[in-house]
C-alpha cells in the first residue's frame, strides 16, 4: 500500500508539472489567424506612428537618411557600433566598385558596469577603442585630414539631423539617466575632441539603418532591415509623402529611411502569459518594449528560467526549489538555445548546462526533455511574432502580396516583385531553431507564392559597416551620394 501510494503521489507531481507546460503551451498560441491579426495590427500601428508624434506606440523615427549607398563610394571611413552586448570599430577602405572594400573590426564586450554608470565614462571608453584602431592603422593620428565616422548608437534617438540626435529613452539594460535628452553625436564629438582625434561624426544612425545601408549596397532591391538580437527592431524606406506627421518634407529621392523601434510594438493580439507580466514588472522599463520583451536575446532566456521555477514550486520532481532560478537573467538565451538544440538521446548539454550553470544536478531524463519543450515553446512563439512583424512592414509597403496585379487565375500567376529585407541578430544567425520557425511562419502568412519572392538576406556585419557606408554617402568629401 506504502508503494503504491507513493506511486500515486509521484504521478500526481509529474501531472502538476506537466500542467505548468500545458498552459504555457496554450497561452502562447500562435495560429497563422492570430498572426495575421499581429500583421494587420503592425501595420495599422505603423500608419498611426507615421501621421502624428505620439500618434502610436511605434515611433516611426525619422532618420534623415534620404539616399542609400550606390555602390561608387570611395575612400576611408570608420564606424562606431554601441547598442547590445558588444562594441565595434572600424575602418573601411571603400575602392569605389561595389563588394570592393576592405575592413578592420576590433570587438570589445561592453563591461556592465559602463551601462548603468554614467555617459562621460562610457563615451571614454568609446572613444578610446577608436582612438586604438585608428593608431593601428597608418593613417597617422595628427593627420590634417579630417576623417569622417559613422555611429551606429541602438536606441530611439529623435534625429535632428542625419548627424545629430537626442536619445529618447534607453533600453535593452542600459540606464545612463544623464544620457537621456542629450544630443548623441555632440557628446561623443566632444569626446573625441578631448582625446585630439581628428575625426567628424558624419551620420549618426540606428543599428538597423546601418544594416539596410550596407544591405542595399550589396543588393538594390533591399527594401528593410531586421534585427534580432539583444533587442529587436526595424527599419523601412519609406515615401516621404507618406510621413505625414513632417508635411513638406522634401528629398531629392522621394523617400527616407523610417526607424520604427518595433521592440515597442504592442498588440491585444499578442499571445501573453503570467511568465511575460511578471517579467516586464521586474524590468526598469515597464510597460515598454512590450515586443522586445517576447522576442529578443535579451529576454528569452529569462522567460524559460521563470517557467522553470514555476514547474520547481509545483512539484519537487525537480527536486527541491534551487535558489539559483530564482535570480534574474541566471540563464542566457545562448544557453537556452543549447538546450533547445541538444539532440543527444540522454540530453546530455541539457543536463550540464542545468548543473552547471543553474546548479539544478540530477534531474531526470522526463525533466530534461520538459525543459527542451519549455524552450521550444518561448522560442517559437517569438519566431513566428517577429515573422508577423515583417510581413506587418511588407503590408504597409505593398509587398504581401494583398495588392499586387495578377496576370492570371490562380495565384502562381501573381507578379510581385523581388523583395529583399536585410538582417542581423545573433538571435537570427546564432540560433538555427529560432531562424526555422521564423521562417515557416513567414512562409505561413504569405502563402508559398508570395513567400518565394521575399527573400531575407543575413547582413554579417551590416550595423557598424553601414554606418561607415553611411559616413561614406554623406560625406561632405563626396560628390556621387545620389541613390
Ligand atoms: C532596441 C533599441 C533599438 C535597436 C534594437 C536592436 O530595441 O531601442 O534602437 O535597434 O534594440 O539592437
Amino acid at each position: 500500500a506504502l508503494v503504491v501510494g507513493r506511486r500515486v503521489r509521484t504521478r500526481r507531481k509529474w501531472k502538476r508539472v506537466v500542467g505548468v507546460l500545458k498552459e504555457l503551451e496554450e497561452s502562447c498560441e500562435t495560429t497563422v489567424g492570430r498572426l495575421r491579426q499581429v500583421v494587420d495590427a503592425m501595420a495599422v500601428e505603423m500608419h498611426a506612428g507615421l501621421a502624428s508624434e505620439g500618434g502610436s506606440k511605434l515611433k516611426m523615427l525619422l532618420t534623415f537618411v534620404d539616399n542609400l549607398p550606390s555602390g561608387s563610394e570611395k575612400g576611408t571611413f570608420y564606424g562606431l557600433d554601441l547598442g547590445g552586448t558588444n562594441f565595434r570599430v572600424l575602418r573601411v577602405e571603400l575602392g569605389g566598385q561595389r563588394s570592393s572594400f576592405d575592413r578592420d573590426v576590433a570587438q570589445q564586450a561592453i563591461p556592465p558596469r559602463l551601462m548603468t554608470g554614467r555617459s562621460e565614462d562610457l563615451f571614454d571608453f568609446i572613444a578610446s577603442s577608436l582612438q586604438h584602431l585608428v593608431e593601428k592603422g597608418n593613417d597617422s593620428e595628427q593627420s590634417p585630414i579630417i576623417k569622417e565616422l559613422g555611429f551606429t548608437f541602438s536606441f530611439p534617438v529623435k534625429q535632428t539631423s542625419v548627424s545629430s540626435g537626442i536619445l529618447i529613452k534607453w533600453t535593452k539594460g542600459f540606464a545612463i539617466t544623464d544620457m537621456v535628452g542629450k544630443e548623441v553625436a555632440g557628446v561623443l564629438q566632444q569626446t573625441l575632441a578631448r582625446k585630439g582625434l581628428n575625426m567628424q561624426v558624419a551620420v549618426l544612425v540606428n543599428n538597423t539603418v546601418g544594416t539596410l545601408a550596407l544591405g542595399h549596397y550589396h543588393d538594390a532591391d533591399t527594401v528593410a532591415a531586421v534585427i534580432i538580437g539583444t533587442g529587436t527592431n526595424a527599419c523601412y524606406w519609406e515615401r516621404t509623402d507618406a510621413i505625414i506627421k513632417c508635411q513638406g518634407l522634401l528629398t531629392t529621392s522621394g523617400g527616407m529611411v523610417v526607424n520604427m523601434e518595433w521592440g515597442n510594438f504592442w498588440s491585444s493580439h499578442m499571445p501573453r502569459t503570467s511568465y511575460d507580466i511578471e517579467l516586464d514588472a521586474e524590468s526598469p522599463n515597464p510597460n515598454d518594449q512590450g515586443f522586445e520583451k517576447m522576442i529578443s536575446g535579451m529576454y528569452l532566456g529569462d522567460i524559460v528560467r521563470r517557467v522553470i521555477l514555476r514547474m520547481s514550486q509545483e512539484s519537487d520532481v525537480f527536486g527541491p526549489v534551487f535558489s539559483s532560478l530564482s535570480v534574474p537573467f541566471a540563464l542566457g538565451t545562448p544557453l537556452m538555445a543549447a538546450m533547445h538544440e541538444d539532440d543527444s538521446p540522454e540530453l546530455t548539454k541539457v543536463a550540464r548546462i542545468l548543473k552547471d550553470d543553474l546548479k539544478i544536478p540530477d534531474l531526470p531524463l522526463k525533466a530534461r526533455k520538459l525543459v527542451v519543450k519549455v524552450c521550444d515553446v518561448v522560442a517559437r512563439r517569438a519566431a513566428r511574432l517577429a515573422a508577423a512583424g515583417i510581413v506587418g512592414i511588407l503590408k504597409k509597403i505593398g509587398r504581401d502580396g494583398s495588392g499586387c496585379i495578377r496576370v492570371g487565375r490562380t495565384r502562381s500567376d501573381t507578379k510581385m516583385r523581388r523583395t529583399v529585407v536585410a538582417i542581423e541578430g545573433s538571435l537570427y544567425t546564432q540560433y538555427t531553431m529560432f531562424r526555422e520557425y521564423l521562417h515557416e511562419a513567414l512562409h505561413e502568412i504569405l502563402g508559398e507564392d508570395i513567400a518565394q519572392h521575399v527573400i531575407l538576406k543575413v547582413t554579417e556585419d551590416g550595423s557598424g559597416t553601414g554606418a561607415a557606408l553611411l559616413a561614406a554617402s554623406h560625406s561632405s568629401k563626396s560628390v556621387d551620394n545620389v541613390q
